[in-house]
């Protein structure tokens, strides 16, 4: 089962390097002139979380939340912002998108920061989980191209930190695929919408 972590109410006046705020300002400019082009992308599901609150809360997970390793997962990358951030405070970044047009922007994003990400395009989905789905609408179903995983020689269960940003009404989806897969002691992070993260930790039932 999962066991909800209270996060600081204070965690966003936690202090972001200037280096980190600079490439997230310019990561921005970036996002609104791929968004520009809605046309031309389709990438429909892509919508980019507030980075510096990511930050804050992923820096202060490293220094106070028990980890069972480094192995850090971005379900979803989009852009990879949020796993290069992860590479930045230490994890050992991954980072899994769907859509062709956002792992273009994600390997410049990398190659530009420059930060050491494993990218793959494929499903964060492990084989079998999307039938944890009580509704087959949901964002994150029917993605072509194959569950990443197997590629990596990993399972969802080798990862110390997952984080997504689900769409709405798909949060508790994410946590089923989570409670499934992860390995004990594991994380969940998801941003939910402006000024509300949520993490998680898989416990035993
Ligand atoms: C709301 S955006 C979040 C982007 C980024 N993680 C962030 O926090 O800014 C969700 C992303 O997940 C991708 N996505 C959705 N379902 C997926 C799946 N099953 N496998 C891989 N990528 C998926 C979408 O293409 C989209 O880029």
């Amino acid at each position: 089962m999962l066991h909800p972590i209270e996060l600081p109410s204070q965690i966003d006046t936690r202090p972001i390097p200037p280096a980190v705020a600079a490439k997230l300002s310019s990561m921005r400019a970036r996002i609104e002139a791929f968004q520009d082009c809605w046309d031309q992308h389709r990438a429909e599901q892509f919508v980019a979380a507030d980075y510096e609150l990511v930050y804050q809360t992923l820096d202060w997970v490293r220094q106070q939340q028990p980890l069972i390793g480094s192995r850090f997962l971005e379900w979803g990358c989009g852009f990879a912002a949020v796993a290069c951030l992860a590479d930045e405070l230490g994890w050992n970044a991954h980072a899994i998108e769907a859509h062709v047009d956002l792992i273009v922007q994600a390997r410049k994003t990398i190659a530009s920061w420059p930060a050491k990400v494993d990218l793959l395009e494929g499903n964060f989905l492990p084989p079998g989980a999307a039938g944890l789905a009580f509704d087959p609408t949901l964002p994150s179903l029917g993605h072509a191209g194959e569950s990443a995983y197997e590629a990596w020689g990993l399972d969802l269960d080798d990862f110390a930190l997952v984080y997504s940003y689900p769409w709405p009404g798909e949060d508790e989806f994410h946590e089923d695929v989570f409670d499934r897969y992860a390995a004990i002691g594991a994380m969940l992070l998801m941003f939910i919408g402006p000024n509300e993260m949520r993490l998680l930790r898989k416990v035993r039932d």
